[in-house]
């Protein structure tokens, strides 16, 4: 433990490589105001995370660790802003493979099924932790696929939220290097993108379909019923307590009959005490809200 005497790392080293050091209490009260307010647990190894808060300090003119807490307490965009530097927003085009084939081979010929008789005839996805928006994409590629959008009398939405604006700027310009598309079958990237030098441009087709918009997945929000939710790599970076509670808020934003995909590995904790089916489809699991839930409680 630091004495808090002078500025010292966990090691009761000085840091010499960060100009503002960061003490040992006043990193775990990072990590618990994070966790109450954005859900996250920032299990990155310490030497890390104190580099890039310690950055994040100097980027703000903040002299001290202290300077930080007392910001965060008191200003939202102030917490959005350092997970802006902290968070992982790894991705990738059709990235969780089994879930992608399980959304375009069952869920997506299921649900025209079952809308066909529908008037409108509508399709509402969430992907929750969107990141640079290429897991939106993704979807928008699939449905464009499988359904017809444009002449077939559909209303398709698909929301797409993050936490970090950063991302959110990346996913609404919709340009992407000729390499992140490495694993996208060439028909699609034909259909679907145009060149721009050596980056590949969303055409409006995908874009249409898609809204990107910030949002903190710790907090409730009103966002209407979904057919569809996309969460994948989220959870397994929130704390139990606010994995449990997502979870719950998850299982009321579908509708009766909707699925949940989650990431590859990644289950909902049983604690979560909610009434899904789980279905295993080719190395996929997909959770499912249901039909019976709604016909009982007239949800
Ligand atoms: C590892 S990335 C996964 C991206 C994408 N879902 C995928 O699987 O390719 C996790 C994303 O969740 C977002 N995230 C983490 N905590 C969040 C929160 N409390 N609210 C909203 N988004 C959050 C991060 O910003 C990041 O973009």
């Amino acid at each position: 433990m630091s004495t808090g005497s002078s500025p010292r790392t966990l090691n009761g080293r000085h840091k010499p490589c960060t100009s503002v050091a960061i003490l040992e209490h006043e990193l775990s009260e990072l990590r618990l105001l994070l966790e109450r307010e954005a859900g996250v647990l920032l299990d990155s190894p310490t030497d890390i995370l104190m580099a890039r808060v310690s950055n994040y300090l100097e980027s703000r003119h903040l002299g001290s660790a202290p300077d930080l807490l007392s910001l965060l307490r008191s200003s939202e965009t102030e917490c959005e802003s350092l997970l802006e530097t902290l968070l992982d927003g790894d991705s990738g085009f059709f990235r969780h493979t089994n879930a992608f084939q399980t959304f375009a081979g069952k869920l997506l010929p299921e649900l025209h099924q079952r809308k066909s008789g529908e008037s409108p005839r509508t399709l509402r996805i969430w992907s929750a932790g969107c990141s640079t928006g290429v897991e939106s994409y993704s979807i928008a590629m699939s449905i464009c696929h499988e359904v017809n959008c444009g002449g077939g009398g559909w209303n398709i939405h698909i929301l797409a939220s993050d936490i970090r604006r950063s991302a959110l700027q990346v996913a609404e310009r919709g340009l992407y290097l000729r390499k992140a598309l490495a694993q996208v079958p060439r028909p699609l990237i034909k259909a679907y993108f145009a060149k721009v030098g050596e980056h590949l441009l969303a055409k409006p087709r995908l874009r249409n379909l898609v809204t990107f918009t910030p949002m903190n997945l710790a907090r409730p929000a009103y966002l209407g019923r979904f057919d569809c939710i996309f969460c994948m790599d989220v959870l397994p970076h929130f704390s139990v307590t606010q994995k449990i509670a997502l979870v719950q808020r998850l299982h009321l934003y579908l509708e009766p009959g909707g699925y949940l995909l989650l990431g590859d590995g990644e289950k909902i904790p049983s604690a979560a005490d909610v009434n899904f089916q789980m279905e295993k489809e080719s190395g996929a699991v997909l959770y499912r809200k249901p039909l019976a839930v709604a016909a009982k409680s007239g949800k």
